[in-house]
Protein backbone atom coordinates (compact mmCIF):
# COMPACT_ATOMS: atom_id res chain seq x y z
CA UNK A 1 0.00 0.00 0.00
CA UNK A 2 0.94 3.95 -0.26
CA UNK A 3 1.61 5.40 2.67
CA UNK A 4 2.91 8.86 1.41
CA UNK A 5 3.39 10.57 -1.84
CA UNK A 6 5.73 13.34 -1.86
CA UNK A 7 6.80 15.72 -4.88
CA UNK A 8 9.86 18.42 -5.26
CA UNK A 9 11.51 20.52 -7.10
CA UNK A 10 15.38 19.59 -7.83
CA UNK A 11 17.48 20.65 -10.59
CA UNK A 12 18.35 18.60 -13.74
CA UNK A 13 22.20 18.20 -15.53
CA UNK A 14 21.47 22.08 -17.03
CA UNK A 15 20.33 23.32 -13.96
CA UNK A 16 16.84 23.32 -14.81
CA UNK A 17 14.01 22.57 -12.64
CA UNK A 18 12.32 18.65 -12.64
CA UNK A 19 10.39 17.13 -10.56
CA UNK A 20 11.38 14.54 -7.68
CA UNK A 21 9.13 11.84 -6.41
CA UNK A 22 9.04 10.09 -3.00
CA UNK A 23 6.49 7.15 -2.79
CA UNK A 24 6.68 6.09 0.44
CA UNK A 25 5.48 2.18 1.07
CA UNK A 26 5.85 -0.58 4.34
CA UNK A 27 9.10 -1.18 2.40
CA UNK A 28 10.30 1.88 2.15
CA UNK A 29 10.68 5.33 0.67
CA UNK A 30 11.23 5.30 -3.39
CA UNK A 31 12.48 7.91 -5.25
CA UNK A 32 12.29 9.16 -8.98
CA UNK A 33 13.40 12.22 -10.39
CA UNK A 34 12.75 13.15 -13.91
CA UNK A 35 14.46 14.06 -17.06
CA UNK A 36 13.51 16.75 -19.64
CA UNK A 37 14.49 17.24 -23.21
CA UNK A 38 16.19 20.17 -25.71
CA UNK A 39 15.20 19.01 -28.92
CA UNK A 40 11.28 18.07 -28.10
CA UNK A 41 8.99 16.40 -30.52
CA UNK A 42 6.02 18.00 -31.12
CA UNK A 43 3.95 14.56 -30.54
CA UNK A 44 5.62 14.36 -27.01
CA UNK A 45 3.33 14.58 -24.00
CA UNK A 46 3.51 17.90 -22.33
CA UNK A 47 5.95 18.48 -19.58
CA UNK A 48 4.18 21.12 -17.13
CA UNK A 49 6.42 24.24 -16.67
CA UNK A 50 5.44 26.99 -14.50
CA UNK A 51 5.88 30.52 -16.72
CA UNK A 52 6.65 32.02 -14.15
CA UNK A 53 9.57 34.21 -15.55
CA UNK A 54 10.47 35.64 -11.92
CA UNK A 55 11.55 32.44 -11.02
CA UNK A 56 14.28 30.42 -13.06
CA UNK A 57 13.01 31.87 -16.13
CA UNK A 58 9.60 30.44 -16.44
CA UNK A 59 11.21 26.77 -16.19
CA UNK A 60 9.85 26.40 -12.15
CA UNK A 61 8.06 22.56 -11.84
CA UNK A 62 6.25 24.11 -9.21
CA UNK A 63 2.74 23.40 -10.36
CA UNK A 64 3.61 19.74 -11.64
CA UNK A 65 5.04 19.49 -7.73
CA UNK A 66 1.45 20.73 -6.20
CA UNK A 67 -0.16 18.29 -8.83
CA UNK A 68 2.13 15.75 -6.91
CA UNK A 69 0.98 16.77 -3.33
CA UNK A 70 -2.38 17.79 -3.86
CA UNK A 71 -4.23 15.90 -6.71
CA UNK A 72 -2.33 12.79 -7.67
CA UNK A 73 -1.03 11.37 -4.32
CA UNK A 74 -4.06 11.70 -2.31
CA UNK A 75 -6.24 10.04 -4.90
CA UNK A 76 -3.81 7.20 -5.41
CA UNK A 77 -3.93 6.70 -1.62
CA UNK A 78 -7.12 6.73 -1.41
CA UNK A 79 -7.51 4.63 -4.13
CA UNK A 80 -5.73 1.93 -1.95
CA UNK A 81 -3.58 0.44 -4.31
CA UNK A 82 -0.47 -1.39 -4.23
CA UNK A 83 2.41 -0.89 -6.53
CA UNK A 84 3.49 -4.46 -6.01
CA UNK A 85 0.70 -5.65 -8.14
CA UNK A 86 -0.79 -2.29 -9.51
CA UNK A 87 1.81 -0.38 -11.50
CA UNK A 88 -0.60 -1.16 -14.52
CA UNK A 89 -3.86 0.11 -13.01
CA UNK A 90 -1.99 3.14 -10.88
CA UNK A 91 -0.76 4.68 -14.26
CA UNK A 92 -4.05 4.05 -16.43
CA UNK A 93 -6.17 5.59 -13.03
CA UNK A 94 -3.32 9.03 -13.37
CA UNK A 95 -4.23 9.07 -17.30
CA UNK A 96 -7.99 8.82 -16.41
CA UNK A 97 -7.44 11.80 -13.39
CA UNK A 98 -5.41 13.62 -16.12
CA UNK A 99 -8.22 13.57 -19.02
CA UNK A 100 -6.42 14.94 -21.70
CA UNK A 101 -4.81 12.83 -24.64
CA UNK A 102 -1.13 14.38 -24.04
CA UNK A 103 -0.34 14.55 -19.81
CA UNK A 104 -1.13 18.34 -20.41
CA UNK A 105 -3.48 19.26 -17.40
CA UNK A 106 -1.30 17.52 -14.67
CA UNK A 107 2.10 17.48 -16.49
CA UNK A 108 3.72 14.19 -18.22
CA UNK A 109 6.60 15.22 -15.12
CA UNK A 110 4.31 14.92 -12.42
CA UNK A 111 2.65 11.42 -13.79
CA UNK A 112 6.13 10.05 -14.80
CA UNK A 113 7.74 10.90 -11.40
CA UNK A 114 4.96 9.24 -9.74
CA UNK A 115 5.08 5.99 -12.09
CA UNK A 116 8.70 5.39 -11.93
CA UNK A 117 9.04 5.41 -8.16
CA UNK A 118 6.14 3.42 -7.93
CA UNK A 119 7.76 0.68 -10.03
CA UNK A 120 10.99 1.11 -7.38
CA UNK A 121 8.62 0.86 -4.16
CA UNK A 122 6.82 -2.64 -6.52
CA UNK A 123 10.30 -3.91 -7.38
CA UNK A 124 10.57 -3.51 -3.34
CA UNK A 125 7.59 -5.11 -2.47
CA UNK A 126 8.51 -7.95 -4.52
CA UNK A 127 12.13 -8.32 -3.11
CA UNK A 128 13.49 -8.37 -6.98
CA UNK A 129 15.62 -6.00 -8.46
CA UNK A 130 13.83 -2.82 -10.17
CA UNK A 131 14.98 -4.92 -14.01
CA UNK A 132 13.29 -8.23 -12.80
CA UNK A 133 10.07 -6.20 -11.80
CA UNK A 134 10.19 -4.31 -15.39
CA UNK A 135 10.50 -7.97 -16.72
CA UNK A 136 7.93 -9.08 -15.07
CA UNK A 137 5.31 -5.93 -15.96
CA UNK A 138 6.45 -6.48 -19.92
CA UNK A 139 5.90 -10.35 -19.51
CA UNK A 140 9.64 -10.92 -20.92
CA UNK A 141 10.79 -14.15 -21.40
CA UNK A 142 13.61 -14.50 -22.99
CA UNK A 143 17.11 -14.46 -21.73
CA UNK A 144 18.42 -11.40 -20.15
CA UNK A 145 20.67 -9.08 -22.40
CA UNK A 146 22.64 -6.40 -20.83
CA UNK A 147 22.67 -3.81 -23.84
CA UNK A 148 25.38 -2.42 -26.25
CA UNK A 149 25.76 1.01 -24.68
CA UNK A 150 25.77 3.74 -27.41
CA UNK A 151 28.10 6.92 -26.26
CA UNK A 152 27.37 10.18 -27.61
CA UNK A 153 30.95 11.80 -28.13
CA UNK A 154 30.70 14.05 -30.50
CA UNK A 155 28.06 17.18 -29.74
CA UNK A 156 26.02 19.17 -32.13
CA UNK A 157 22.61 21.03 -32.67
CA UNK A 158 20.59 22.28 -29.18
CA UNK A 159 23.14 20.14 -27.44
CA UNK A 160 26.42 22.73 -28.00
CA UNK A 161 27.50 25.20 -29.88
CA UNK A 162 29.57 24.87 -32.51
CA UNK A 163 28.58 25.03 -36.03
CA UNK A 164 27.29 21.74 -36.27
CA UNK A 165 23.75 20.98 -36.87
CA UNK A 166 24.16 16.90 -36.57
CA UNK A 167 22.91 16.11 -32.75
CA UNK A 168 24.61 13.31 -32.34
CA UNK A 169 28.05 11.84 -33.55
CA UNK A 170 28.08 8.33 -30.99
CA UNK A 171 30.40 5.07 -30.67
CA UNK A 172 29.36 1.50 -29.91
CA UNK A 173 31.31 -1.37 -28.93
CA UNK A 174 29.41 -3.81 -30.51
CA UNK A 175 32.46 -6.05 -30.62
CA UNK A 176 33.00 -6.12 -27.03
CA UNK A 177 32.05 -9.28 -24.96
CA UNK A 178 30.10 -7.69 -21.79
CA UNK A 179 29.41 -4.27 -21.17
CA UNK A 180 32.67 -3.81 -18.76
CA UNK A 181 35.03 -4.42 -21.35
CA UNK A 182 32.43 -2.22 -24.13
CA UNK A 183 32.86 1.07 -21.01
CA UNK A 184 36.54 0.99 -21.22
CA UNK A 185 37.24 0.65 -25.03
CA UNK A 186 34.95 3.65 -24.97
CA UNK A 187 36.36 5.46 -22.27
CA UNK A 188 39.93 4.87 -23.45
CA UNK A 189 38.47 6.19 -27.23
CA UNK A 190 36.99 8.86 -25.72
CA UNK A 191 40.20 10.03 -24.02
CA UNK A 192 42.38 9.59 -27.24
CA UNK A 193 39.20 12.12 -28.86
CA UNK A 194 40.25 14.47 -26.70
CA UNK A 195 43.43 14.38 -27.18
CA UNK A 196 43.12 14.56 -30.80
CA UNK A 197 40.83 17.34 -30.53
CA UNK A 198 43.31 19.31 -28.45
CA UNK A 199 46.22 18.49 -31.21
CA UNK A 200 44.19 19.69 -33.82
CA UNK A 201 42.08 22.47 -32.64
CA UNK A 202 43.75 23.99 -29.13
CA UNK A 203 42.82 22.42 -25.54
CA UNK A 204 39.95 25.01 -25.22
CA UNK A 205 37.90 22.80 -27.27
CA UNK A 206 37.74 20.06 -25.01
CA UNK A 207 35.25 21.39 -22.86
CA UNK A 208 32.07 19.26 -23.22
CA UNK A 209 28.14 19.71 -24.59
CA UNK A 210 24.92 18.79 -22.46
CA UNK A 211 25.51 14.94 -23.13
CA UNK A 212 29.02 14.70 -22.09
CA UNK A 213 30.68 14.74 -25.90
CA UNK A 214 33.27 17.21 -26.97
CA UNK A 215 31.67 20.03 -29.21
CA UNK A 216 34.84 21.03 -31.55
CA UNK A 217 34.72 23.67 -34.16
CA UNK A 218 33.49 21.54 -36.90
CA UNK A 219 30.18 21.51 -39.49
CA UNK A 220 30.36 18.81 -41.41
CA UNK A 221 29.45 14.88 -40.79
CA UNK A 222 32.73 13.99 -42.61
CA UNK A 223 34.82 15.54 -40.09
CA UNK A 224 32.63 14.02 -36.84
CA UNK A 225 32.62 10.28 -38.56
CA UNK A 226 36.62 10.94 -39.44
CA UNK A 227 37.15 12.35 -36.08
CA UNK A 228 35.73 9.36 -34.85
CA UNK A 229 37.62 6.77 -37.27
CA UNK A 230 41.02 7.88 -36.12
CA UNK A 231 40.71 7.81 -32.10
CA UNK A 232 39.11 4.65 -32.55
CA UNK A 233 41.70 3.51 -34.53
CA UNK A 234 44.91 4.98 -32.23
CA UNK A 235 42.86 3.42 -29.24
CA UNK A 236 43.03 0.33 -30.85
CA UNK A 237 39.75 -1.01 -31.80
CA UNK A 238 38.97 -0.69 -34.79
CA UNK A 239 36.12 -3.63 -35.87
CA UNK A 240 35.31 -3.25 -32.40
CA UNK A 241 33.65 -0.20 -32.01
CA UNK A 242 31.04 1.47 -34.73
CA UNK A 243 32.81 4.67 -35.07
CA UNK A 244 29.21 6.07 -36.72
CA UNK A 245 25.75 7.35 -35.68
CA UNK A 246 24.39 10.62 -36.33
CA UNK A 247 21.01 12.42 -35.58
CA UNK A 248 19.19 14.54 -37.75
CA UNK A 249 19.64 18.00 -38.70
CA UNK A 250 17.90 20.15 -36.14
CA UNK A 251 15.57 22.11 -37.49
CA UNK A 252 14.59 19.78 -40.15
CA UNK A 253 11.58 20.60 -41.88
CA UNK A 254 8.78 18.14 -44.57
CA UNK A 255 9.28 21.25 -47.05
CA UNK A 256 11.97 23.21 -45.96
CA UNK A 257 14.77 20.70 -45.78
CA UNK A 258 17.50 20.16 -43.30
CA UNK A 259 20.25 22.25 -42.14
CA UNK A 260 23.56 21.05 -42.23
CA UNK A 261 25.36 23.50 -40.83
CA UNK A 262 24.00 25.10 -38.10
CA UNK A 263 25.61 28.64 -38.42
CA UNK A 264 25.20 28.63 -42.25
CA UNK A 265 22.61 28.61 -45.19
CA UNK A 266 23.23 25.50 -46.15
CA UNK A 267 20.13 23.50 -46.60
CA UNK A 268 19.42 20.31 -48.41
CA UNK A 269 16.22 19.29 -49.49
CA UNK A 270 14.99 15.66 -48.07
CA UNK A 271 15.93 14.21 -51.19
CA UNK A 272 19.76 15.99 -50.96
CA UNK A 273 20.08 14.77 -47.37
CA UNK A 274 19.03 10.83 -48.60
CA UNK A 275 22.19 11.59 -51.02
CA UNK A 276 23.92 12.68 -48.07
CA UNK A 277 23.23 9.88 -45.68
CA UNK A 278 23.73 7.11 -48.48
CA UNK A 279 27.67 8.60 -48.89
CA UNK A 280 28.16 8.87 -45.35
CA UNK A 281 27.10 5.09 -45.06
CA UNK A 282 28.76 3.65 -48.00
CA UNK A 283 32.22 5.38 -46.14
CA UNK A 284 32.22 4.74 -42.52
CA UNK A 285 30.13 1.63 -41.47
CA UNK A 286 26.82 3.12 -40.04
CA UNK A 287 24.64 0.56 -38.26
CA UNK A 288 22.06 3.28 -37.09
CA UNK A 289 20.55 6.63 -37.91
CA UNK A 290 18.65 8.31 -36.05
CA UNK A 291 15.41 11.41 -36.81
CA UNK A 292 17.25 11.82 -40.10
CA UNK A 293 14.00 13.41 -41.79
CA UNK A 294 11.24 16.00 -39.99
CA UNK A 295 8.37 14.03 -37.86
CA UNK A 296 6.05 14.62 -39.88
CA UNK A 297 7.52 14.18 -43.52
CA UNK A 298 6.13 10.50 -44.08
CA UNK A 299 6.80 10.78 -47.42
CA UNK A 300 10.98 10.99 -47.06
CA UNK A 301 10.81 8.27 -43.83
CA UNK A 302 9.21 6.08 -45.77
CA UNK A 303 10.84 6.94 -49.69
CA UNK A 304 14.20 6.01 -47.43
CA UNK A 305 13.30 3.19 -45.66
CA UNK A 306 12.71 1.33 -48.19
CA UNK A 307 15.83 0.84 -49.60
CA UNK A 308 17.98 0.79 -46.32
CA UNK A 309 18.95 -1.81 -44.66
CA UNK A 310 20.75 -0.87 -41.23
CA UNK A 311 18.71 -0.04 -38.02
CA UNK A 312 16.29 3.48 -38.52
CA UNK A 313 15.07 4.62 -35.92
CA UNK A 314 12.43 7.15 -34.94
CA UNK A 315 12.84 9.71 -32.04
CA UNK A 316 10.76 12.94 -32.70
CA UNK A 317 8.82 10.71 -35.47
CA UNK A 318 7.44 8.01 -32.93
CA UNK A 319 7.26 9.92 -29.60
CA UNK A 320 7.14 6.38 -27.52
CA UNK A 321 3.36 6.67 -28.62
CA UNK A 322 1.58 3.22 -29.88
CA UNK A 323 -0.83 5.36 -32.03
CA UNK A 324 2.50 7.57 -33.92
CA UNK A 325 3.97 3.52 -34.08
CA UNK A 326 0.40 2.44 -35.77
CA UNK A 327 0.97 5.20 -38.32
CA UNK A 328 5.05 4.40 -38.75
CA UNK A 329 4.02 0.72 -39.57
CA UNK A 330 1.50 1.57 -42.00
CA UNK A 331 3.69 3.61 -43.77
CA UNK A 332 6.88 1.55 -43.16
CA UNK A 333 8.24 4.82 -42.21
CA UNK A 334 10.91 3.48 -40.06
CA UNK A 335 12.12 -0.18 -38.32
CA UNK A 336 13.38 0.96 -34.75
CA UNK A 337 11.80 3.09 -31.61
CA UNK A 338 13.80 5.35 -29.87
CA UNK A 339 12.22 4.51 -25.84
CA UNK A 340 12.30 8.00 -24.07
CA UNK A 341 9.75 7.73 -20.96
CA UNK A 342 9.26 10.79 -20.79
CA UNK A 343 7.94 11.43 -23.76
CA UNK A 344 4.89 9.66 -23.38
CA UNK A 345 4.69 9.87 -19.49
CA UNK A 346 3.80 6.43 -17.62
CA UNK A 347 6.05 3.05 -17.26
CA UNK A 348 3.38 1.25 -18.51
CA UNK A 349 2.61 3.53 -21.96
CA UNK A 350 6.91 3.05 -22.79
CA UNK A 351 6.42 -0.71 -22.00
CA UNK A 352 3.11 -1.08 -24.08
CA UNK A 353 5.59 0.90 -26.89
CA UNK A 354 8.11 -1.34 -26.62
CA UNK A 355 6.42 -4.42 -27.12
CA UNK A 356 4.63 -3.02 -29.77
CA UNK A 357 7.86 -2.06 -31.33
CA UNK A 358 9.07 -5.41 -30.95
CA UNK A 359 5.93 -7.40 -32.63
CA UNK A 360 6.68 -5.36 -35.32
CA UNK A 361 9.76 -6.98 -35.19
CA UNK A 362 11.62 -3.19 -34.82
CA UNK A 363 14.09 -2.75 -32.68
CA UNK A 364 14.11 -0.70 -29.31
CA UNK A 365 16.50 1.82 -28.47
CA UNK A 366 16.40 2.47 -24.67
CA UNK A 367 17.03 7.05 -24.33
CA UNK A 368 18.15 9.49 -22.19
CA UNK A 369 17.29 13.23 -22.09
CA UNK A 370 19.70 15.77 -22.94
CA UNK A 371 18.22 17.26 -19.58
CA UNK A 372 19.03 14.26 -17.32
CA UNK A 373 19.15 13.27 -13.77
CA UNK A 374 21.49 10.76 -11.63
CA UNK A 375 18.09 8.27 -11.63
CA UNK A 376 19.14 5.44 -13.11
CA UNK A 377 15.91 4.17 -14.09
CA UNK A 378 16.55 3.36 -17.71
CA UNK A 379 19.41 1.03 -17.11
CA UNK A 380 17.05 -0.96 -15.60
CA UNK A 381 14.33 -0.65 -18.28
CA UNK A 382 16.80 -1.33 -20.92
CA UNK A 383 17.81 -5.21 -19.46
CA UNK A 384 13.69 -5.41 -18.32
CA UNK A 385 12.55 -4.94 -21.97
CA UNK A 386 15.99 -6.82 -23.45
CA UNK A 387 16.11 -4.12 -25.93
CA UNK A 388 19.87 -4.61 -26.77
CA UNK A 389 20.93 -0.75 -26.90
CA UNK A 390 20.84 1.95 -24.94
CA UNK A 391 22.08 5.67 -25.34
CA UNK A 392 23.31 8.02 -22.17
CA UNK A 393 25.59 9.94 -23.79
CA UNK A 394 29.28 9.96 -23.17
CA UNK A 395 31.70 8.07 -20.67
CA UNK A 396 31.78 11.79 -18.68
CA UNK A 397 29.37 13.76 -16.51
CA UNK A 398 27.42 12.14 -13.46
CA UNK A 399 24.38 12.22 -14.72
CA UNK A 400 25.84 10.06 -18.05
CA UNK A 401 27.70 7.80 -16.45
CA UNK A 402 25.23 6.41 -13.60
CA UNK A 403 23.61 4.43 -16.20
CA UNK A 404 26.45 2.65 -17.52
CA UNK A 405 27.12 2.07 -13.83
CA UNK A 406 23.98 1.02 -12.93
CA UNK A 407 24.45 -1.43 -15.84
CA UNK A 408 27.92 -2.89 -15.13
CA UNK A 409 26.26 -3.56 -11.57
CA UNK A 410 23.63 -5.51 -13.24
CA UNK A 411 26.18 -7.58 -15.36
CA UNK A 412 28.10 -8.68 -12.06
CA UNK A 413 24.81 -9.54 -10.69
CA UNK A 414 23.53 -11.62 -13.22
CA UNK A 415 27.22 -12.82 -13.62
CA UNK A 416 26.72 -14.47 -10.19
CA UNK A 417 23.39 -15.92 -10.63
CA UNK A 418 21.65 -18.77 -12.45
CA UNK A 419 19.73 -16.44 -15.35
CA UNK A 420 21.23 -16.81 -18.61
CA UNK A 421 22.34 -13.73 -20.21
CA UNK A 422 24.28 -12.34 -22.04
CA UNK A 423 25.80 -9.17 -24.00
CA UNK A 424 23.92 -7.89 -26.79
CA UNK A 425 27.18 -7.48 -29.25
CA UNK A 426 26.44 -7.49 -32.67
CA UNK A 427 23.40 -8.21 -32.60
CA UNK A 428 21.86 -5.13 -30.89
CA UNK A 429 18.87 -4.55 -33.46
CA UNK A 430 17.22 -8.01 -32.28
CA UNK A 431 19.56 -9.89 -29.74
CA UNK A 432 19.24 -13.46 -29.70
CA UNK A 433 21.38 -14.42 -27.38
CA UNK A 434 21.39 -18.38 -28.01
P1 LIG B 1 16.63 15.53 -26.22
O1 LIG B 1 17.61 14.58 -27.04
O2 LIG B 1 17.23 16.90 -26.24
O3 LIG B 1 15.34 15.47 -27.00
O4 LIG B 1 16.49 14.97 -24.86
C1 LIG B 1 18.30 13.60 -26.38
C2 LIG B 1 18.72 12.47 -27.28
O5 LIG B 1 17.98 12.08 -28.22
O6 LIG B 1 19.79 11.92 -27.01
Amino acid sequence: MILDIKGAQRLDSRGNPTVQVEVKTAHGTFRALVSSGASTGAHEAVELRDNDQRRYGGKGVLTAVNNVNEIIGPALIKGGYDPHYDLKQIDGFMRELDGTPNKAKLGANAILGVSMACARAGAAAANIPLYEFLRRESGEESPYIVPVPFFNVLNGGKHSGNGMAFQEFMIAPTGAKTIEEGVRMASETYHVLKQIIAEKFGAIYTGIGDEGGFAPPITQPEEALDLLTEAVAKAGYTDKIKPSILEEAEGASAEGGSNVQSDADDIKTPNQMMELYNSLMEKYPIPLLEDPFAEDDWESWTKFCTNYSEELVGDDLLCTNVERLRMAESRRACNAMLLKVNQIGTVTEAIDAAKLAKSLDWGVFVSHRSGETTDDFIADLTVGLGTGHIKSGAPCRGERVAKYNRLMDIETELKGSWKPWSYAGEQFRKPDPF
